[in-house]
């Protein structure tokens, strides 16, 4: 399973958060973090010539991805650019977007109380539109106090991790039931 998380800074909230989930998943899963701060700035013209290296790895990690986790901070009241750029990147050239039909789950972090939910709004607008299967619940907006997840993704509190294992579980089955294997066969 490919991970994408909005923030790349070293002490991310969001970061924890994802290292917290992917901790808490089955073993038959496993995950690869994808990295979103080398991918150039989209530029159509760019695009015309190739892909950039990064990209081609980048699209490389989500073709070979059965499902997709994004765990962003909130930034303005929508996503942060780095995510949005990473977006954008595989759903072109056009008739070859890259994200179609994979599962996907979204959560986010904050260190207030809102928890990212304007942003994740706006990532389940983008999400319909690249044709991405988007888990509607558990919805998750957390508000992280400190010490409740640790830089390393352990969670302190047993309610928040019973939560957020409940959640895993869900996309879990989420992923079962829209993966190729799963789906009803075609006449
Ligand atoms: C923020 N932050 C923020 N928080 C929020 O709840 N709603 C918002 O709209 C914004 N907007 C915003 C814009 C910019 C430019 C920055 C730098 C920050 C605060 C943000 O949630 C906080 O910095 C998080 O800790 C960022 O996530 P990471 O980097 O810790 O994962």
């Amino acid at each position: 399973m490919a991970v994408l998380v909005g923030s790349a800074r070293p002490g991310s909230l969001n970061r924890s958060l994802a290292k917290a989930l992917t901790g808490l998943a089955d073993a038959e899963f496993s995950f690869v973090f994808s990295r979103l701060d080398d991918l150039p700035l989209f530029d159509q013209d760019v695009l015309a010539a190739g892909f950039p290296p990064t990209v081609a790895r980048f699209h490389g990690e989500i073709d070979a991805a059965h499902g997709v986790l994004i765990v962003t901070p909130e930034h303005n009241r929508s996503i942060t650019a780095m995510l949005k750029n990473a977006l954008d990147w595989l759903s072109r050239p056009a008739g070859a977007n890259a994200w179609t039909g994979k599962p996907v789950a979204i959560a986010g972090a904050s260190a207030g109380r809102l928890g990212t939910v304007a942003a994740q709004q706006h990532l389940r607008a983008i999400l319909g539109y690249l044709d991405m299967p988007t888990m509607g619940q558990p919805e998750v907006y957390l508000s992280l106090t400190p010490g409740l997840i640790s830089p390393e993704g352990e969670i302190a509190d047993e309610g928040t991790k019973a939560f957020l294992q409940g959640y895993m579980q869900k996309f879990h089955r989420w992923i079962a039931r829209h993966s190729d294997a799963g789906a009803p066969a075609r006449a």
